[in-house]
């Protein structure tokens, strides 16, 4: 074994052997000099010993590292409550290291605990919410049934007050440039953070611009004991749905299996589960789905009519208003908040099939509704929306 040279010339070096005159100086220096040596004699010793031990323990050490096993090792660490339902949104986690966590699946049919289903809402925002105060009327006394995650900005810190349920519920973000591949990225992220609770069993795509028209009572029953995921999903013969399909995405995605629909979801635990780990499809929609192709529009879709069909319903459970044309939806302010509006969107006179049967429930949330809606809508929740 070769002693370690570092620590050796260290020690010299705070002892230089320049040769002084003075006789009772040099005596002392022989006797530090003594000492020294045989301090680094005991420490060549100990480090040649701790080597050997590290030597034949490399193995273990490698697969149980001392460090994991060491510190506070209270009950709390390994309870199943932490494991399966995590009290914190924010982690230190990479995209990579979330996604491979958020789809682990147990074996077990049966799970050691009462698991309530929930619904997991996912806010896409740039920034503020508006309609948080409109969304804790409608969240208020159902604790236990939800959950809420927030996609902003990077750097924004949303303010709620801390009885709000979308206190401390922001999640790690990234920054997101719409119409890019980054959009469906943080779609992605929202549903793996929201996976980490295995309590959570639907999971619904928000933006800032939404508000719900039903009671929370309401919309937990429809999307809970639904057979079907709600993906708008179709094919159309134009330039805006399948004309962005790329024939380099053939074989693997052919024309005929190219879909389109609004990026709103409402998607199951299995189908997100699905998503989040699914890398071969995506590859090809990052790499040939540039604008004017929009992941956002047409990936999910696509997959599920790929390999989900029969699990989704094909319609979006999230009502819009492209009556008036051009690229983006009507947007409704204050001016436009009526009784008669918001219960025109809840039933309309049309139907549509829930569970194989026909309703007229078609629509749960609406968008797209101006900060200036909130004041009206708050005056009207409980007349027409029930909350
Ligand atoms: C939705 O479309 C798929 C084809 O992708 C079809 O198999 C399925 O039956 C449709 N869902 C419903 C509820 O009609
Ligand atoms: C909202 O109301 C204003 C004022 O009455 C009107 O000009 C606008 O067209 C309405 N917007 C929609 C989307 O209906
Ligand atoms: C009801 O809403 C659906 C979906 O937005 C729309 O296609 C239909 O034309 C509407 N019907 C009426 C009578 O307004
Ligand atoms: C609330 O509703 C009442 C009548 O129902 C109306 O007089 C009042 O202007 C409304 N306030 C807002 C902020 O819309």
């Amino acid at each position: 074994m070769k002693p370690r040279p570092q620590a050796d010339q260290e020690e010299v070096d705070y002892f230089p052997t320049t040769p002084r005159k003075d006789q009772s100086i040099r005596w002392l220096v022989k006797l530090v000099t003594f000492l020294v040596v045989f301090m680094a004699g005991v420490v060549l010793g100990l480090s040649v010993s701790a080597h050997y031990t590290r030597h034949y323990n490399s193995r273990t050490e490698l697969f149980f590292p001392r460090a994991t096993y060491a510190g506070n090792c209270d009950k709390e660490s390994l309870s199943i409550k932490r494991f399966v339902q995590p009290t914190c949104s924010m982690h230190g986690m990479s995209d990579d290291e979330l996604f491979w966590r958020a789809t682990v699946v147990p074996i077990m049919a049966e799970y050691p605990f009462e698991r309530v289903p929930k619904v997991a809402f996912l806010f896409m925002t740039k920034g503020p919410l508006p309609f948080v105060p409109l969304w804790d009327r409608f969240f208020k006394g159902h604790r236990g049934l939800y959950s809420i995650y927030v996609h902003t900005l990077p750097d924004y810190k949303l303010s709620v007050p801390e009885t709000s349920a979308f206190y401390g519920r922001q999640i790690p973000s990234q920054e997101v440039s719409w119409g890019s591949i980054t959009l469906l990225d943080a779609e992605k992220r929202l549903l793996a953070n929201a996976l980490l609770d295995f309590s959570n069993e639907r999971f619904v795509l928000l933006s800032e611009s939404c508000i719900p028209v039903y009671s929370f009572p309401t919309v937990y029953e429809y999307l809970v004991n639904s057979a079907h995921s709600f993906v708008d999903s179709y094919d159309k013969d134009i330039q805006q749905a399948r004309g962005r399909y790329n024939w380099r995405m053939s074989p693997k995605i052919k024309l005929s299996q190219w879909r389109k629909g609004s990026e709103w979801f409402e998607l199951n635990r299995g189908l997100a589960i699905d998503i989040v780990a699914e890398h071969t499809y995506y590859s090809l929609f990052r790499k040939y789905c540039k604008p004017s192709c929009y992941p956002d529009e047409h990936y999910i879709p696509t997959y599920l009519n790929m390999f989900h069909g029969s699990l989704n319903a094909n319609r979006s459970v999230t009502w819009v208003d492209w009556s008036r044309g051009g690229s983006h939806p009507a947007r409704y302010g204050a001016a436009n908040i009526t009784v008669e509006f918001i219960q025109s969107i809840r039933n309309n006179g049309t139907s549509c099939m829930y569970n194989s049967r026909s309703t007229s429930v078609c629509f749960l949330f609406a968008r797209k509704f101006a900060p200036s809606a909130l004041a009206p809508l708050l005056n009207v929740s409980s007349t027409v929306m029930g909350f």
